[in-house]
C-alpha cells in the first residue's frame, strides 16, 4: 500500500479541507503551521485557536509548530500535547517565507543545525507523543545538508522525517530533487516521507517505488483535487482510476461550501471559498471566466447562481459532445 499524506498548507488545509481529504483516502494530515511563541503568548487568540481545531471526521493529525528558540518550541509542544487532541508534533524546518526563514525559524533552522538538533532533543524530551520533522533539502544548492540533519534527527529521537525536495532558495519553483530525497531515505533507519511535485496517483506510486521513501506527502497536488488520494488507493488495488467528473467537482464544491459556512461567518466563507472553487474547476472549459465572476460575487447565493449556470452549460456541452 502506498502511504499518502496531506501536507500542511497555510491558508488551505483547514480542518474542513482536511476532512475532505481523509474521506478520499488520505492517511494522515497536519495542521497549518502554528507559531510556538504566538501560541504561548496568546493561546486563546482566534487566529491561533482556529488552526488548532480537529474535525470529528479527521484521521491521524499532527500539530505543526514553528519557532526559533528550542525551549519555546518544546514548551509549546508540551502544551499542545496536554490538549489531548493531536497524534503527533511536527517541527517545521522548511518554511522559506521572508518573515520566517531569515530570522532562524522554518528553513532558517537548517542553517543552524546545532540549534535545530537542540530543538528536536528538547521537544522529544518534553512530550510523550511522537515528534516528527519536515525539512527541505537545504538552504541552497551549495548547502545541501538534509542528510546531516536527518541523522541528527534520528539520534535525537525523531520518529519520522518529511523531506521537501527543494532548497529554500528555490521557494516553490523549479523541480523537487527526488534523488536528494532518496539519499536522505537511504541514510537513516527511521521512515522518510518524500514531498514535492506529486500531481497524480501514478507519480505517487512511482516516487515510492524509485526513491525508497516510506510514503509521499502531497501539498499543491491536493488543492482542488482531494481525489488524488482516492486515485492512489485505486492504483494500489490494481484498478485504473476513473477521471474525476465535472459532476463530482460541482458536488464537492457544494459540500465544501456548506461545511465552511457551518463554521465561519458568511463573508469570510465566501472569500475563502473563492480560491477553492478556482482550483476545483481548473481544467473545465470556461472555468477562467467563471472564476472571475465568482471572485466578484459577495454572497453564497450569488456564487451558487453562477455555479448553477456553469454546471448546466458544462452538462449541455458534454451532451453535445456525446451526441
Ligand atoms: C500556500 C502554501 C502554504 C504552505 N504552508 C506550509 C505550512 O504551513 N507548513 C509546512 O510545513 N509547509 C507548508 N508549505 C509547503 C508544502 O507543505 C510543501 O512542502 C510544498 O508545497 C511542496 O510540495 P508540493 O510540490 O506537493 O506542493 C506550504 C506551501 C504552500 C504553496
Amino acid at each position: 500500500m502506498t502511504h499518502a499524506r496531506l501536507a500542511p498548507l497555510c491558508g488551505v488545509t483547514d480542518y474542513v479541507f482536511r476532512e475532505i481529504c481523509f474521506e478520499q483516502g488520505c492517511e494522515q494530515a497536519a495542521t497549518e503551521m502554528i507559531s510556538a511563541m504566538g501560541y504561548l503568548c496568546a493561546p486563546n487568540q482566534r487566529a491561533v485557536t482556529e488552526l488548532m481545531i480537529r474535525g470529528e471526521k479527521e484521521g491521524p493529525l499532527a500539530v505543526q509548530l514553528f519557532g526559533r528558540d528550542p525551549d519555546t518550541v518544546a514548551e509549546a509542544a508540551k502544551r499542545m500535547e496536554d490538549l489531548g487532541r493531536f497524534d503527533s508534533i511536527d517541527l517545521n524546518m522548511g518554511c522559506p517565507a521572508h518573515k520566517i526563514a531569515p530570522s532562524g525559524e522554518g528553513c532558517g533552522l537548517m542553517r543552524v543545525p546545532d540549534t535545530a538538533e537542540e530543538m528536536m532533543r528538547k521537544t522529544v524530551r518534553a512530550v510523550c507523543l511522537p515528534v516528527t520533522v519536515k525539512m527541505r533539502i537545504g538552504w541552497d544548492r551549495a548547502h545541501l545538508n538534509a542528510v546531516d540533519l536527518a541523522r541528527r534527527a534520528q539520534d535525537a529521537g525523531i520518529r519520522e522525517i518529511t523531506v521537501h525536495g527543494r532548497t529554500r532558495e528555490q521557494q516553490y519553483s523549479g523541480e523537487a530533487d527526488w534523488d536528494e530525497i532518496a539519499r536522505v531515505a537511504e541514510s537513516v533507519d527511521i521512515p522518510v516521507y518524500g514531498n514535492g511535485d506529486i500531481w497524480d496517483g501514478e507519480t505517487a506510486l512511482r516516487r515510492v517505488r524509485e526513491s525508497g521513501v516510506a510514503g509521499v506527502v502531497i501539498a499543491r497536488g491536493a488543492m482542488g483535487n482531494p481525489w488524488i488520494f482516492r486515485e492512489i488507493r485505486q492504483l494500489d488495488r490494481g484498478e485504473s482510476p476513473a477521471p474525476v467528473t465535472a459532476e463530482e467537482r460541482f458536488r464537492m464544491i457544494e459540500t465544501h461550501y456548506q461545511r465552511l459556512l457551518a463554521w465561519k461567518p458568511e463573508h469570510i466563507a465566501v472569500r475563502e471559498m473563492r480560491k477553492h472553487i478556482g482550483w476545483y474547476l481548473k481544467g473545465l472549459r470556461g472555468a477562467a471566466q467563471i472564476r472571475m465572476e465568482v471572485n466578484r460575487a459577495e454572497t453564497p447565493e450569488a456564487v451558487q447562481a453562477i455555479l448553477s449556470r456553469f454546471r448546466q452549460e458544462t452538462e449541455e456541452a458534454q451532451e453535445d459532445g456525446e451526441r
